[in-house]
């Protein structure tokens, strides 16, 4: 196999191996002073994210630190509708602010063709530049935002708790919405060929928010959005692993683990052990899912909920994870715990 020595990548194309491959969600991020440091040199995180040279200084920071199996581009999944025409900034402490879409005539606006490029190509300048320095033995993982998701941050204009906003659009005006996912579609489409063409190995789809969805709509809005990215991306590039991330869908998430295009499922914390072992990994690999704070609390507990995990999933394919990202206050000791307890 031409890949050999890559873990990770070994795993999702279905290879068995001795060993659990890690990787983790905002493996790049505040909980690093290096990552601290090479921020205010570029001034705010969208000008992190669009200076290619520091945007893979920052991708590369954990690899630096850690004995991890994968890298993550360093980007975010608000840069899609950004380049389809949405103003975006982040704030300091309040998160992203996006301009919003408010009816049928603001997604018609929304630019889903090529011309999206011209805004994202420091993105793929990124991409080439992680890839030429890149050790042989880490997987290249590249990543968007599922459609529902980056539609809730295009109609809330923020972050939410409840998205209320995006589920009285999609009540009121649901040929307006459907517009709008279907033009995300387009534009992620678009994003993931053009990462994968500079040297991404495997694509990320983050539904952060289908859990809010409700329960009769997750396939119409989460499931099948990114089963058509992934059946369009692997038109191309058949040979491109795709991890699917439904964040928070319970029961659900044995549907998503029998779509046959998906290579793997990211698990969230919450999900039992045993019911995702039986009802998910039976059917597809899985990645996860250490809740973020033990990486706050470290000591026994952590050690104790890693070989849990490790010894659940040991039977079938598994990449180890979070099942969220690192929070800034965690504690680098304690991701050194964790990569030295799976490892061990
Ligand atoms: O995982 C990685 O290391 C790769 C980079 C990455 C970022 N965002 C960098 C980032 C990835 C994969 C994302 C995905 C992302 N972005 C998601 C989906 C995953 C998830 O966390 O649920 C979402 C919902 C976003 C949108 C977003 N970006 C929010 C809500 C915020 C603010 C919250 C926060 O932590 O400040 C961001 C900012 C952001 N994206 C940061 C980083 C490192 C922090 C920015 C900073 O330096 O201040």
């Amino acid at each position: 196999m031409k890949n050999m020595n890559k873990p990770l990548l070994e795993i999702l194309k279905g290879y068995e191996s001795q060993k659990t491959p890690i990787w983790l969600m905002r493996q790049a991020g505040r909980y690093l002073p290096e990552y601290k440091k090479t921020r205010s040199l570029a001034g705010s995180f969208l000008d992190l994210c669009y200076d290619p040279k520091l945007a893979a200084e920052v991708t590369l920071q954990p690899l630096k630190r850690f004995d991890l199996d994968g890298a993550i581009l360093f980007a975010d999944i608000l840069l899609i509708p950004n380049s389809m025409g949405l103003k975006l900034k982040f704030e300091e402490g309040l998160g992203p602010l996006l301009e919003t879409v408010k009816n049928l005539n603001d997604v018609e606006k929304l630019d889903a063709t090529d011309q999206i490029h011209e805004v994202l190509n420091p993105i793929y300048e990124t991409v080439s530049l992680v890839k030429s320095k890149l050790n042989k033995g880490i997987t290249f993982i590249g990543f968007a935002g599922a459609p529902w998701t980056v539609a809730t941050y295009m109609i809330e204009g923020k972050g939410s708790k409840d998205h209320q906003k995006t589920k009285v659009f999609m009540s009121t005006m649901p040929d307006s919405f459907d517009l709008l996912i279907s033009k995300i579609v387009d534009a992620t489409v678009e994003y993931l060929v053009k990462q994968i063409e500079a040297g991404v190995e495997v694509v990320k789809l983050f539904d952060s928010w289908a859990g809010s969805l409700p329960g009769t709509l997750v396939k119409k809005y989460s499931l099948e959005p990114m089963k058509e990215i992934t059946r369009r991306i692997k038109e191309k590039h058949p040979q491109i692993p795709v991890i699917v991330f439904p964040r928070g869908v319970g029961p659900h998430y044995e549907y998503f683990s029998m779509i046959r295009d998906f290579d793997c499922i990211a698990l969230d914390s919450n999900l039992p052990l045993l019911w995702a072992k039986e009802k998910v990994q039976i059917n597809n690999t899985v990645q996860g899912n250490l809740d973020p704070s033990y990486l706050i609390s470290g000591g026994s507990s952590l050690i104790e909920q890693v070989i849990k995990i490790k010894e659940t999933f040991s039977g079938g394919g598994h990449i180890f994870n979070l099942g969220h990202g690192i929070t800034p206050n965690a504690d680098i000791k304690n991701v050194e715990l964790l990569i030295n307890t799976l490892k061990s």
